[in-house]
């Protein structure tokens, strides 16, 4: 059984062993120690545990009440396809709308965007606003 809870302190060292295999196979940003620290004691770090060890995760980086970042989403290789990344994701949109945040953005993979669109994500907010990005 697949349990979705707050990250706890004790929880550090895996979690930072998981976003590094994540780093690693390319698909999410680094995070400092000090980062990971900080969004556990926020309780802003979400876990899916099997059997007490951690599979996944996923973190709300949080900006404003109008604004905040879904980042970090990561599910270990052999635990994905079991509905866990959208287990994550729907735990962490409960805690935003707890704390009354109106818009989540997350950036990610053209590849990936897909399962983004298939758990509601658009890209524009209220129809209205979109991201642009300039490379320099
Ligand atoms: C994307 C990710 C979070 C999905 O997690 P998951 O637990 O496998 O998701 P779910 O089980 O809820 O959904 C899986 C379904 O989505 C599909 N899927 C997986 N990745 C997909 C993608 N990139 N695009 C479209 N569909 C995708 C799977 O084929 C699967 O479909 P199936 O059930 O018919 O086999 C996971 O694959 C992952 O950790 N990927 C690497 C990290 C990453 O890309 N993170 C996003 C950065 S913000």
């Amino acid at each position: 059984m697949t349990i979705v809870q707050e990250a706890k302190k004790q929880d550090f060292e895996e979690i930072q062993k998981i976003i590094n295999i994540g780093v690693i196979e390319g698909k999410i940003l680094k995070r400092t120690k000090k980062e990971i620290q900080m969004l556990i004691k926020q309780k802003n770090l979400i876990v899916a545990k099997e059997e007490d060890k951690i599979v996944g995760l996923v973190a709300l980086d949080y900006y404003s009440k109008r604004f905040s970042e879904l980042r970090t989403l990561f599910i270990l290789p052999e635990y994905r396809s079991n509905g866990i990344g959208g287990l994550l994701v729907n735990a962490l949109l409960q805690k935003a709308k707890k704390k009354k945040i109106k818009e989540i953005m997350t950036i990610t993979t053209k590849e990936t965007a897909e399962w983004f669109k298939k758990h509601n994500f658009g890209e524009a907010a209220h129809g209205l606003k979109v991201a642009l990005f300039k490379e320099i």
